[in-house]
């Protein structure tokens, strides 16, 4: 799991730059107070850096930085925006915020995107395609990918829970033409609340931007207050205090990831002797940041005594199956806009099946021998 893990000193020292130095928590401004320091200017050109991506803009949530994400685009009310059926509500949310259309297509043994069913779920209507790759396993991207570039549709990898992730070498996130993360207290590196939108194309990056911003150009030839605009927008800026924890966290993905890698090897390692599971599938040329190890078992009731076996170990599970009425998108029934379409729980019981089935195990940085064991031991119950 998180961040949260690995707070020391550098948070604070990176803090005290700001309470101490530049007293000054807006990003922008206040030039002469601030003793040159700009913390989210700084978290975003390291996150440029460390991702390999060009435009990069922080912002308040995982949440906002979808919701920026769509407002970047030309989008008209009415418009499409596929999804899939296993996901986080924040994502559905952000489409209907941005007065499109939601629409869930299924997800396939990878718990994410099936491309076959992105196809049947394309129309004449459909203009943008959020793949989310679920608690840290990449999407099969190489096929999301060329789908949507044959349909000429954008395509928005929401990486909140694939932050460290990459598939074919490259970060997840900066495949399609726009990424976001979120940085909420549960994901790979926290900044408490927070969150990145990484673009590919430049005036996406200066729509968004402005947008995120109540419209505000930052035209460096007027003061901020008569500042230049061409569209309304809102208000998902990011702050200092975030920035500041951001430069600090991101120094430490590379071994967040990498622990979590190695635990999630070890527990697999020690589990695959056992009958009746099995790992949730994971694309070729992947690397997984390792967020949660999924396993599949028979059914729903064993499913459940997983848990049960599990949470008396105080090992617990993420997500599945405790949490699913709130990550799938046939129990949404509160989405009036999701479900206006005639038939939709029906098309989505692919997905059902599959997640009913389906057991998260969270994945720390630090582990003991003893969790370790527990996994397996409460497993091995589960299945006798
Ligand atoms: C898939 C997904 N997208 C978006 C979000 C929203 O992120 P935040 O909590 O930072 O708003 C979450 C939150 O858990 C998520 O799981």
């Amino acid at each position: 799991m998180p961040g949260y893990e690995v707070i020391d000193k550098q948070e604070l020292y990176q803090c005290e730059d700001i309470l101490k130095k530049s007293k000054t928590f807006f990003r922008m401004g206040f030039e002469k107070k601030r003793n040159g320091i700009f913390k989210v200017l700084e978290f975003e050109k390291k996150f440029g850096s460390y991702f390999n991506a060009k435009y990069c803009l922080g912002v308040t949530s995982g949440t906002a930085a979808l919701r920026v994400a769509l407002a970047s685009l030309n989008l008209k009310p009415n418009d499409e925006v596929i999804t899939q059926a296993f996901t986080f509500v924040a994502t559905a949310e952000a489409i209907i915020e941005a007065n499109c259309k939601p629409v869930c297509a299924n997800i396939d043994d990878t718990l994410n995107l099936d491309p076959k069913d992105l196809i049947k779920k394309i129309n004449k209507k459909t203009r943008a395609v959020i793949v989310v790759h679920m608690l840290g396993v990449p999407a099969r991207m190489r096929e999301i990918v060329k789908i949507c570039k044959k349909n000429k549709i954008i395509l928005i990898e929401d990486t909140a829970w694939g932050c460290g992730g990459k598939i074919n070498n490259k970060f997840l996130g900066t495949i399609g033409d726009i990424g976001t993360y979120s940085f909420d207290h549960a994901k790979a590196i926290t900044t408490g609340e927070g969150g990145m939108v990484v673009f590919k194309n430049k005036n996406h990056f200066l729509k968004g931007k402005a947008w995120h911003d109540h419209g505000h150009e930052n035209n460096p030839k007027f003061p901020r207050w008569e500042d230049t605009r061409k569209s309304s927008g809102f208000n998902f800026r990011m702050n200092e205090l975030q920035g500041a924890i951001g430069i600090a966290q991101l120094k430490k993905l590379d071994f967040i990831t990498k622990s979590q890698r190695k635990n999630y090897y070890l527990i697999l390692n020690s589990i695959k002797d056992i009958k009746g599971l099995k790992e949730r599938s994971i694309p070729k040329n992947s690397y997984i940041s390792a967020d949660a190890l999924i396993i599949i078992v028979k059914n729903k009731k064993i499913a459940m005594r997983c848990r049960k076996f599990l949470l008396k170990s105080k090992i617990s599970t993420k997500i599945l199956p405790e949490a699913y009425s709130w990550h799938f998108a046939g129990k949404w029934s509160h989405m009036k806009e999701l479900n206006k379409k005639k038939n939709f729980k029906n098309s989505l019981k692919v997905s059902e099946k599959i997640l009913s089935k389906a057991v998260s195990i969270p994945i720390f940085v630090k582990m003991t021998k003893n969790q370790i064991s527990g996994i397996r031991n409460s497993l091995l119950k589960s299945l006798k």
